[in-house]
C-alpha cells in the first residue's frame, strides 16, 4: 500500500485505477485549458508571510458556511458522474463529508439519485441544481431535495453551454461506458473498479432518467445537456427557482461583478465565485483572481465562495485570507474517490486539512475565521489591469 501525503498521490493512483474516460473527464479543461491551468498557477503566484515566535498552540479551522457549522470551510463541489469514477461513488463521497463535518454537494449529473443519498447518510447534504427548460423537472428536482431534507440548494449559472473538453468526446464519455474495443480493452485493466461497478445498480445517471422529459440518450452528457439545458436563462428565471426553493440558497458560478449584484438581487445567501474547475469558458481569469473584485462589490452584504483551482490546503487558506468565507475541491476529492473509495476520500479532506492547519500556524494564525491579507504576499496588480 503506497504511502499517501498529498492530492499528487491520490491522483496518481486515481489515473491508474480507474477507467481512462472517466479519470480524463475529471482532469479536463474546455479547449486549450488555459484557464484550467491558470486556476492552479494562479494561487501559486501568492506567497504567505511567514511569522515566527507567535503562540501557534490551540489552532481550530472550525467555521460556518451559510450559518451551517464546519470542522473546515471546505465543501466537496458538485461534479457530475462521481459514481462512475468508483462505484456508488456520491454515497461514498457524502459518507465521507458527513464524518469528516464538511458540506457534500451532489451534482444534478450524478450517478446516485437524491433519494439514495439520502438513504445511505444521516446528515443533510447540499443539492446543486442546473437550469432545465423543463419546469415540471426543475420544480421536482426542488421538492425531491426538500423531501431528502437537503440544508442548501445549489443552483449553477454557467452551464447554459456545454464547454467542449476534447478527451471526452475522443473517449466517447457515456454513463454507463459503451462497450467499444477500445473501452473494454481499457476497463478489463481496472478490475477492481469493475467488480465494484458488476456489484452495484447504479450505473446511470440517477436523477435524471426517469424523471425529464425530451431526453434521448440519457447517457450522454453533451447530448443531454444540449437538449435539456435552457439556454435562453436569465435572472427573472432565476427569480422563479428562488420561488421554487425556500430553503438556503447559493448561486454557483459568478466571474463579475454585476453578476454578483444580481445573485444579491434575487436573494441568495451566498455565492460562488467559479468558473466550473476551468471546463466551461476557456480564456477567463481564474477565480482567485477575480476574488478580490468580486468582494470589493458585494462582500460586505453577501457570503463569498470560491471553486476552481484548489488542490491543497495552503490554496484554501490563500482563499479565505484573500476574504472568502468557504472553499471547494472537487477534483482534489475525487482523486481520492477514485484511488481509494471513500477512504480516499477521507484521506483527501485529512490531507487538505493538515496542510490547512500546519500552514496557518506557521503564517503565526490560530484561528481560520479571523483570517486577513496580512498572511498573504500579493503581487502587485494581481487582478490584472484590463482594457
Ligand atoms: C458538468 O458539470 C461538467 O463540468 O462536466
Amino acid at each position: 500500500m503506497p504511502v499517501i501525503t498529498c492530492i499528487d498521490d491520490l491522483k496518481r493512483l486515481h489515473r491508474r485505477r480507474t477507467p481512462r474516460m472517466f479519470y480524463d473527464y475529471a482532469e479536463s479543461g474546455s479547449w486549450t485549458e488555459q484557464t484550467f491551468r491558470e486556476n492552479t498557477s494562479d494561487f501559486e503566484k501568492i506567497h504567505l508571510r511567514q511569522r515566527v515566535a507567535i503562540d501557534m498552540t490551540g489552532r481550530s479551522t472550525a467555521s460556518k458556511m451559510i450559518g451551517q457549522d464546519v470542522s473546515m470551510p471546505v465543501g466537496l463541489a458538485p461534479v457530475g458522474l462521481t459514481g462512475m469514477q468508483s462505484a456508488d461513488g456520491e454515497i461514498k463521497a457524502a459518507r465521507a463529508a458527513e464524518k469528516f463535518g464538511v458540506p457534500f454537494t451532489l451534482s444534478t449529473l450524478s450517478i446516485c439519485s437524491i433519494e439514495d443519498v439520502a438513504a445511505h447518510t444521516e446528515k443533510p447534504f447540499w443539492m446543486q441544481v442546473y437550469t432545465l427548460k423543463d419546469d415540471d423537472f426543475m420544480q421536482r428536482l426542488f421538492d425531491r431535495a426538500k423531501a431528502a431534507k437537503c440544508s442548501a440548494a445549489v443552483i449553477t449559472v454557467d452551464l447554459q453551454l456545454l464547454g467542449q473538453r476534447h478527451k471526452d468526446i475522443k473517449n466517447g464519455l457515456s454513463a454507463p461506458p459503451k462497450l467499444t474495443a477500445k473501452s473494454v480493452a481499457d476497463m478489463m485493466t481496472k478490475v477492481r473498479w469493475g467488480l465494484g461497478m458488476l456489484g452495484t445498480k447504479r450505473r446511470n445517471f440517477g436523477n435524471v432518467i426517469g424523471h425529464a422529459k425530451g431526453v434521448t440518450d440519457g447517457s450522454s452528457l453533451a447530448t443531454w445537456t444540449a437538449e435539456a439545458f435552457d439556454q435562453a436563462l436569465d435572472w427573472d428565471r432565476i427569480r422563479q427557482f428562488r420561488k421554487m426553493w425556500d430553503g438556503p440558497l447559493i448561486i454557483k458560478g459568478i466571474m463579475d461583478p454585476r453578476d454578483a449584484l444580481e445573485a444579491l438581487n434575487v436573494g441568495a445567501d451566498a455565492i460562488i465565485v467559479s468558473n466550473h474547475g476551468g471546463r466551461q469558458l476557456d480564456g477567463a481569469l481564474s477565480s482567485i483572481r477575480v476574488l478580490p473584485g468580486i468582494l470589493d462589490t458585494v462582500g460586505d452584504k453577501i457570503e463569498v465562495h470560491l471553486d476552481s483551482g484548489i488542490r491543497s490546503g495552503q490554496d484554501v487558506l490563500k482563499a479565505l485570507a484573500m476574504g472568502a468565507k468557504g472553499t471547494y475541491i472537487g477534483r482534489a476529492y475525487v482523486n481520492g474517490l477514485g484511488a481509494m473509495g471513500e477512504a480516499g476520500v477521507t484521506k483527501a479532506l485529512e490531507v487538505i486539512h493538515k496542510e490547512l492547519d500546519v500552514s496557518m500556524g506557521l503564517c503565526g494564525r490560530r484561528d481560520v475565521t479571523s483570517l486577513d491579507r496580512d498572511i498573504l504576499m500579493v503581487p502587485e496588480a494581481f487582478e490584472g489591469r484590463w482594457q
